[in-house]
């Protein structure tokens, strides 16, 4: 059982939503991902699957459409504060000639791409289980590739299909934590598993608590033009629907699995987007 207040501009609705098929309608719409998870103990076991299954059903066409893939190509890296969060993970990664380095969630290739332009001679594996984004990925590297690049289409929720202590680093920008805890927890003790021992990990994640008023204020110089007015009003919309349908962790929660779940050792930590985003680098100890 789960319970809708929708507070409109000009009404008050209260309703009770007790089947599987009233959730699943509601979600992503009226109810968010945690609105769910608080109240799934409340249904049958039976019924609890069932809603499960077809909220992973609605995450996995969300990351697979058409829609969603041009979003992240068109106008996601154009946000304000995008350009210099990439140049902290880059950093942060801190690549270097003949590492293996494994990018989870990896999208339609924007990190790959920004890996090669180092002109160094590193090994990259992207793990995504979206086919359209490994298409556009495959698309955009294409051109720029030269054989140290590799695409695998798998549901990290499954583990890595990769054997232990092998990677130098692993990046998640954006990348799993999008995944419910119960997923979440695995992964990082699969991270732990394929980094060599000393292999670092960078973990961003969009975290809950973060100030939009300071996010409003940064982003008022970019309202003066017109073009860059559209990208934020596009990105605040994908925003918003993104923390209907995901899990959205605080820093804490992330900070205490990484370093639990993964059994990584936290050596940095710092903000990026004026607070919206969260960086954790961890280490694998030697
Ligand atoms: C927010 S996007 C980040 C993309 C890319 N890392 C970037 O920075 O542009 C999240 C990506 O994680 C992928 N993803 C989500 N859940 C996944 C899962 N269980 N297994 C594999 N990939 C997943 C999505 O398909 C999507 O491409």
């Amino acid at each position: 059982m789960i319970t809708l207040v929708e507070n409109g501009s000009k009404h008050l609705r209260k309703a009770v939503l007790t089947t599987p098929a009233s959730v699943l309608a509601a979600f992503g719409k009226e109810i968010n991902y945690n609105d769910i998870e608080e109240g799934l103990y409340l249904f049958e076991p039976e019924d609890q699957k069932r809603i499960i299954a077809g909220i992973k059903q609605k995450q996995f066409h969300f990351w697979n459409s058409i829609e969603t893939v041009e979003y992240y190509r068109d106008i996601h890296w154009q946000l304000p504060g995008m350009e210099e969060h990439a140049k902290k993970t880059l950093e942060s990664l801190a690549i270097q000639n003949s590492d293996l380095v494994v990018d989870l969630g990896c999208g339609w290739g924007r990190i790959a791409e920004q890996l090669l332009s180092f002109k160094l001679n590193f090994q990259y594996i992207g793990i995504d289980f979206s086919d359209e984004m490994l298409k556009m990925a495959r698309k955009n590297i294409q051109e720029l590739g030269n054989g140290k690049i590799a695409f695998q289409n798998h549901d990290l929720a499954q583990g890595m299909p990769l054997a232990d202590n092998v990677a130098n680093k692993i990046l998640a920008n954006w990348g799993i934590v999008y995944l419910p805890q119960d997923e979440l927890k695995p992964t990082l003790a699969e991270v732990h598993r394929v980094l060599k021992p000393g292999g670092i990990f960078v973990c961003a994640a969009i975290v809950e608590g973060a100030s939009f008023v300071l996010l409003a204020l940064r982003c008022l110089p970019a309202f003066i033009s017109s073009k860059k007015r559209k990208i934020i009003k596009k990105g605040m919309k994908f925003g918003a629907r993104v923390k209907k349908l995901f899990p959205l962790y605080t820093r804490d929660q992330l900070e205490l699995m990484i370093g639990e779940a993964g059994q990584l050792e936290i050596i940095d930590m710092y903000p990026t987007i004026w607070g919206r985003s969260v960086t954790i680098v961890a280490r694998k100890p030697a």
